[in-house]
């Protein structure tokens, strides 16, 4: 059966993903294949990624559509022209509205910095994550993936990693160890298993 066509919603960096167009490289990703990657910041480096492998990237800005509305609308057109089968939120940093989440139920997935229901929610997005974490004193902080609905980070949970919190950490240094050991490898992982489901 064909692969599952995915759409990546990025806002910044984009290490997670590049995480999975690398794991679409190597095999990890077999059962979908990254078609378009959308972005909400013009500026962002996930763009660049995006191009360098040769996949489209796209750029839709609150401040052009003028309405939370008219932003999602845009996105969805984008979605419908591709095809998209599953939305990956890799450090998407805008909330989408319950008009958009339930327009796709269990095909929108997200990538949080935190062992949820730990330090997530609305305001919670992310180095403010690990300065949370940090300023609370837990020992072990993590990743987890998840679907997305109409909750901010309360849809079902796929994948979680813990990950330890060194003493003397900065917020920076734990974000760094947190993408490493946790949100890379969770992520390509859950999108490879919720892609298996779509085109299996
Ligand atoms: C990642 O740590 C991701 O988990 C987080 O933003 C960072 C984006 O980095 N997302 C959130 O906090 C969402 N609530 P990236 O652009 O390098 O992938």
């Amino acid at each position: 059966m064909a692969k599952a066509r995915i759409a990546v919603l990025v806002s910044g960096g984009g290490t997670n993903l590049q995480a999975l167009i690398d794991a679409q490289v190597s095999g990890i990703i077999q059962s979908g294949e990254i078609q378009v990657v959308i972005s909400n910041n013009p500026g962002a480096y996930a763009l660049e990624r995006a191009a360098k492998a040769g996949i489209a990237g796209e750029v839709v800005t609150k401040k052009e559509c003028g309405s939370q509305a008219a932003f999602e609308e845009k996105i969805k057109g984008i979605l419908g022209t591709y095809k998209i089968d599953l939305i990956v939120l890799a450090g998407f940093m805008s909330i989408l509205s319950e008009s958009f989440t339930s327009a796709y139920p269990k095909r929108i997935l997200n990538v949080h910095p935190s062992l949820i229901p730990s330090f997530c929610g609305e305001g919670f997005y992310g180095l403010r994550v690990h300065e949370e974490a940090l300023r609370y004193g837990v020992k072990v902080t993590g990743a987890t993936v998840h679907f997305v609905n109409e909750i901010p980070d309360g849809g079902e949970i796929i994948f979680q990693k813990a990950v330890e919190i060194q003493e003397g950490d900065t917020p920076e240094v734990l974000q760094r160890r947190v993408m490493e050991q946790a949100e890379w490898k969770i992520l390509p992982a859950a999108v490879e298993k919720v892609s298996k489901q779509l085109c299996g």
